[in-house]
């Protein structure tokens, strides 16, 4: 039998433990919000319209970062606790009946296999519901999961509610469910706020269900770092650090090689090819995507860029939003700011930084430029300490450089101006007017030379 599936995520909580402005389930590990990852998982599952995320902290923020993925949202505007959250999900959900499986906003690592597996086991038998848990050596903050003598979940008590008896168990409640819609949505009222919290308990339905004549089962899992829900910034660190490790992991099986994996940061979308190899503390992050064969030197940022095969990046060079075509070479210490086209075979040197330019194939800006909205053609050559003078305090100027052309070192461009294919710049020069194509133009002062100048000085001349 294969029931409708569908998937509530409690995210309305604002996470006091976090000590932050910004609610839970909007902090980052591996690059992602942890609602997205939690989202991305369930989305393997069961249809986006079929997943539902109870928000209510923040919750704008929210809906703005899920809005591409299609899911549900349902409002609970005062967070009145656990049971309550999924009560909010009732009129959308009722008549559609199936199956309900509840997961937690702040568990990122909890893995679709998982969710899957627990589908299953309600599915193979005849409970109202199935929940996971998992036995801990402290399970101190956990509900305590009561079992009856064939195995059924009769009670899960809170920490709070706890006799120093029942603290003593160390079956804990993950806080993942799978109920059968019909008996959920016609008991969930039941719930009372009758304990210390004053809190609607999501917890208390097992012992409704059981009440009302029906099984509750329990699956245990092993591997409790799926289960871990983030309360602190310390766990959101620790989370962090497992996403990051399973990347450059998944990496370096997919042939990446990567110096000291351990000081990698490899954001969860990235894409790297084969034979490209990472040195160490070197970040990719957002959507970068990295062809084969290429060398990302140590301690370089690449953000949000798109590099063709055999790119060399040399350490410390940050990128971002750029696009690399194939055979550049980029650093050490260049910058590529933003939007910026590299064609294939260019060269980007030290202390360069580019902003929203086109640099045309087998290009060469070796040494201290400044290159910002420019369009720069095949075979350029920009010498050292070029400067192209975009801003004339209001608006920004295009420079436009035709393919071939020579720019002497220290010159200065003066925007909006164009330079012609083939011509020359001379060094020094501050350059305000076009220059023609195949044409030397010189815009310093002339040179002055006064023999015999130091020796006429001495004698008072
Ligand atoms: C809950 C369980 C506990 C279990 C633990 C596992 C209850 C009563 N207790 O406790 O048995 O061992 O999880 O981690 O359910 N949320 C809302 N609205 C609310 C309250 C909470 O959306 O009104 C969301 C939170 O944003 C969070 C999740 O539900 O994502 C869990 O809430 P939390 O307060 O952390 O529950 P725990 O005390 O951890
Ligand atoms: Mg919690």
């Amino acid at each position: 039998m294969h029931s409708k599936v569908n998937i509530v995520i409690l995210a309305a909580g604002l996470g006091t433990r976090m000590k932050s402005k910004k609610a839970k389930v909007l902090h980052k590990a591996g690059g992602r919000t942890l609602i997205e990852h939690v989202v991305h998982t369930a989305s393997s599952i069961t249809d986006p319209q079929w997943i539902t995320v109870v928000v209510g902290h923040q919750r704008h923020q929210v809906e703005s970062i899920l809005a591409p993925t299609g899911v549900r949202f349902v409002e609970q505007a005062e967070q009145k606790g656990t049971g309550h959250a999924l009560l909010m999900c009732r009129a959308g959900l009722e008549e559609r009946g199936g199956l309900v499986v509840v997961i937690y906003g702040d568990g990122p690592l909890l893995s679709a296999a998982t969710i899957q597996r627990l589908i299953d086991t309600q599915e193979s038998g005849t409970s109202a519901a199935t929940l996971i848990t998992t036995r801990m050596e402290d399970p101190s903050g956990y509900g305590r999961v009561l079992l009856n003598h064939r195995g059924y979940v009769t009670a899960i008590v809170e920490q709070k509610a706890a006799t120093p008896e029942q603290l003593q168990m160390k079956l804990a409640n993950s806080g993942i469910y799978c109920f059968r819609a019909d008996p959920l949505w016609k008991h969930i009222g039941e719930i009372q706020t009758n304990n210390p919290a004053h809190e609607y308990y999501l917890t208390d339905m097992a012992e409704i269900l059981t009440r009302a004549g029906n099984t509750v089962a329990a699956m245990e899992v092993h591997n409790q770092q799926e289960l871990l829900g983030i309360n602190t910034g310390v766990e959101l660190a620790y989370v962090d650090a497992i996403f990051r490790q399973r990347k450059v992991n998944e990496l370096m099986l997919a042939g990446v090689t990567i110096e000291k994996p351990e000081t990698v940061v490899v954001d969860s979308q990235a894409r790297i090819g084969m034979d490209t190899i990472l040195e160490p503390n070197t970040r990719i992050l957002g959507n970068t995507v990295i062809g084969e064969d290429c060398h990302i030197g140590a301690g370089s940022i690449v953000q949000d860029s798109h590099l063709a095969d055999r790119v060399e990046i040399l350490p410390f060079t940050y990128l971002a939003s750029s696009r690399v075509d194939a055979d550049v070479h980029i650093g050490p210490f260049a910058r590529l700011r933003m939007q910026n086209h590299v064609e294939s075979g260019a060269h980007i040197g030290n202390f360069v930084e580019l902003k929203k330019t086109h640099l045309g194939a087998g290009a060469k800006a070796s040494h201290l430029a400044y290159l910002g909205d420019s369009e720069i053609g095949a075979n350029v050559n920009i010498g050292a300490g070029t400067i192209t003078c975009n801003y004339d305090g209001v608006k920004k100027h295009q420079t436009q450089i035709g393919a071939g052309a020579f720019v002497g070192s220290n010159s200065t461009l003066v925007a909006p101006v164009q330079i012609g294919e083939g011509s020359y710049v001379g060094a020094g020069s501050v350059i305000t007017a076009a220059v023609p194509a195949g044409a030397l133009a010189l815009g310093r002062g002339r040179q002055v030379i006064k023999e015999g100048w130091v020796e006429n000085r001495k004698k008072g001349a």
